[in-house]
């Protein structure tokens, strides 16, 4: 099968790749903890692939212009196209996550399920979304869920010292309530998943120590 070479270091490793998801809300040091994440990895010779959602496919791109306010549709028409993203992201036989994982390539994304759950239940019933989520659950559950929990007001700090916002206060608002979702989502499916919660409201070197403690033993 076609598929694009990971960012990795040539390793031996056998069986399936460790599925790894980060969430947060918006500002809460995803990214920033990916690339500490990757850095272990690298360290170790761990095969290894970072990505993310919304991805840059085809799909992915139609939700930039939905969200970046150039193409308006209905929310629950956003939330399927996040489910057909993800169906893509993992299924594509480019780069596809479920035929890298089974090639023995640790995968590691920047939001992955959860964050359709904990995102659009603010609008609609989360067992609408979990359960239109349902097929991406079959083909791939996370080794580990990790969430990176941070006071929506630092996370706010984070994103205002970086970018432009105008609407923070409506940010703010949103923020507080997607933060409860995603607990309220860990709550309901903690029987199903692997959830690693870490307090993100600390120095990023402690948390990336943390986040590496609760998955070493995935590794070894
Ligand atoms: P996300 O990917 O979740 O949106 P980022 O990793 O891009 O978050 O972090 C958002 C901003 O906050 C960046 O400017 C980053 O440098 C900064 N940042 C990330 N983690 C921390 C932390 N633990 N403490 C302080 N600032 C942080
Ligand atoms: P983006 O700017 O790509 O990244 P981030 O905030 O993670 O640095 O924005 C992604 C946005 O899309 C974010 O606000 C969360 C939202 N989102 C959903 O609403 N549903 C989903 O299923 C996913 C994966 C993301």
């Amino acid at each position: 099968m076609a598929m694009k070479k990971a960012a990795t270091e040539d390793v031996v490793q056998t069986g399936k790749g460790k599925f790894i998801a980060l969430e947060g809300i918006d500002g809460s040091g995803k990214s920033t903890q990916i690339q500490y994440l990757a850095e272990r990895l690298k360290e170790k010779q761990i095969r290894y692939y970072t990505t993310m959602e919304p991805t840059d496919s085809p799909i992915g791109s139609l939700i930039h212009q939905i969200m970046t306010g150039r193409v308006k549709t209905d929310n629950r028409v956003i939330a399927a196209l996040f489910v057909a993203d993800r169906l893509d992201h993992l299924l594509n036989d480019v780069n596809g996550i479920a035929p890298m994982l089974e090639e023995g390539i640790t995968v590691i994304s920047d939001r992955y399920y959860f964050s359709s759950y904990a995102y659009h239940s603010v609008d609609m019933p989360m067992d609408w979304v979990i359960s239109a989520n349902s097929q991406c659950s079959d083909i791939v559950k996370p080794t580990a869920t990790v969430f990176i929990d941070v006071a929506p007001d630092t996370a706010l700090e984070r994103i205002a010292k970086n970018r432009f916002h105008k609407e923070l206060f409506e940010k703010k608002s949103r923020l507080i309530q997607v933060r409860e979702k995603y607990l309220e989502a860990f709550e309901k499916q903690k029987d199903m998943e692997n959830i690693i919660l870490v307090d993100g409201n600390r120095p990023p070197e402690k948390i990336a120590e943390d986040i590496w403690g609760q998955l070493e033993k995935y590794f070894l």
